[in-house]
């Protein structure tokens, strides 16, 4: 245990020691959109709750998983918790897998319930886990809804990680089966590409979130934690660095038909959240940019830091012309730069983006 909970801490240290000062560029920035400067509306009649799935959210975005399991963690989870009960923003946990194995574990993640009795709260486990996991992961939380982990890349640069990626569909299959809430597949920073999309759909999966690159990065993550002898041995992956696809891409990328998505990955303020929007998402998670807030000054930052957030992103879709974050898909979107290229090798149609509000 203590082994896999100092993993945890190190997440929680190497993401904010890797982010710096300030978040860099990333695909949010090959995205613009055309200023129409008669279009817009009154930021007082715009509503930004959303439909996901069955639910509706009062905010857009949300809190992604990251962490829970050590004293450390804890803390960062209680925060969160009492910054999504105030702000009534959904939050995810990190992984319970620790708790599923060592039980001195589960008050790392229970106390997200203590702190936030009606909030939307979702539990996240890794792939592979059993069906009997998924339903004691679920009720750890008394959770809404169940994430599901895809994470092949870190899996890769771990020296403990798997190497056999093989049973995942039928874990996937399994847990969504068993489950007593609806699963959302995620990425952990690679994003799901059209194939996965459309084949987690196959799977019987109704929700993913496609989790981009750009945003914290688990490659660079996970390198840094080998010392180095695991380096000289053959564990170091950083010639991956790069590796995957852009939550922007993942969205415009995804098939029609597939699941409802979610985007998250490299969001950096209420201007990528609405870009993310106008791509397709449902809704938006933040994980990387919440953590720093909480990292700064627990719930007494994220709060404030949330509540920008939500009347920025109002006064954004007011001058977009969007009285509803699902107004956005008939903005006009010019995509640029690394983007652009990715969606002309794939066949996207840039202009028919660029001109989706008509003449
Ligand atoms: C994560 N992330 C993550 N995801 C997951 O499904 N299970 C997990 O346990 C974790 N753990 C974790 C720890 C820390 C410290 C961070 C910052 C992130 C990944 C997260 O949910 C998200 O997919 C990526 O971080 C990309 O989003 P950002 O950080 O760029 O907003």
């Amino acid at each position: 245990n203590s082994e896999r909970a100092s993993r945890k801490d190190d997440h929680v240290r190497l993401a904010h020691e890797q982010r710096g000062d300030a978040p860099g560029a990333n695909a949010f920035d090959d995205v613009e959109f055309v200023h129409h400067a008669l279009a817009g509306v009154d930021a007082s009649r715009v509503d930004l709750a959303v439909r996901v799935g069955e639910w509706r959210w009062s905010t857009p975005f949300y809190a992604n998983g990251m962490t829970g399991g050590t004293e450390w963690t804890t803390r960062i989870n209680r925060e969160l918790a009492i910054a999504a009960r105030e702000t009534g923003m959904p939050m995810a946990c990190g992984s319970v897998s620790v708790a599923l194995d060592h039980p001195e574990a589960a008050r790392g993640f229970a106390v997200i319930r203590e702190e936030n009795p009606t909030g939307f709260v979702m539990a996240n486990l890794g792939v592979g886990r059993s069906a009997d996991d998924a339903v004691r992961a679920v009720e750890l939380l008394h959770a809404d809804a169940l994430q599901l982990h895809l994470n092949a890349v870190q899996e890769t640069a771990m020296p403990e990680g798997t190497r056999d990626f093989s049973c995942w569909e039928a874990s996937v299959e399994r847990v969504v089966a068993a489950s007593p809430v609806p699963v959302i597949v995620k990425e952990v920073g690679f994003g799901l590409s059209r194939r996965t999309l459309l084949r987690l759909s196959e799977l019987g999966v109704r929700i993913a979130d496609v989790s981009g690159a750009g945003g914290t990065d688990f490659l660079r993550i996970e390198n840094a934690r080998h010392d180095s002898d695991a380096r000289r041995s053959g564990h170091d992956f950083s010639m991956l660095s790069g590796f995957g696809q852009s939550a922007l891409a993942c969205l415009l990328d995804a098939p029609e038909g597939g699941p409802a998505l979610l985007a998250s990955g490299g969001v950096r303020n209420p201007f990528d959240v609405v870009k993310a929007l106008a791509a397709g998402a449902g809704a938006v998670g933040v994980a990387g940019s919440f953590l720093e807030a909480l990292l700064d000054g627990g719930a007494e930052t994220l709060v404030p830091l949330i509540e920008r957030w939500v009347a920025q992103t109002t006064a954004i879709l007011a001058l977009l012309g969007a009285a509803a974050p699902a107004e956005l898909t008939s903005t006009d979107l010019l995509v640029r730069g690394r983007l652009a290229e990715f969606c002309r090798l794939r066949g996207i149609d840039l202009t028919a983006l660029a001109t989706r509000s008509g003449p």
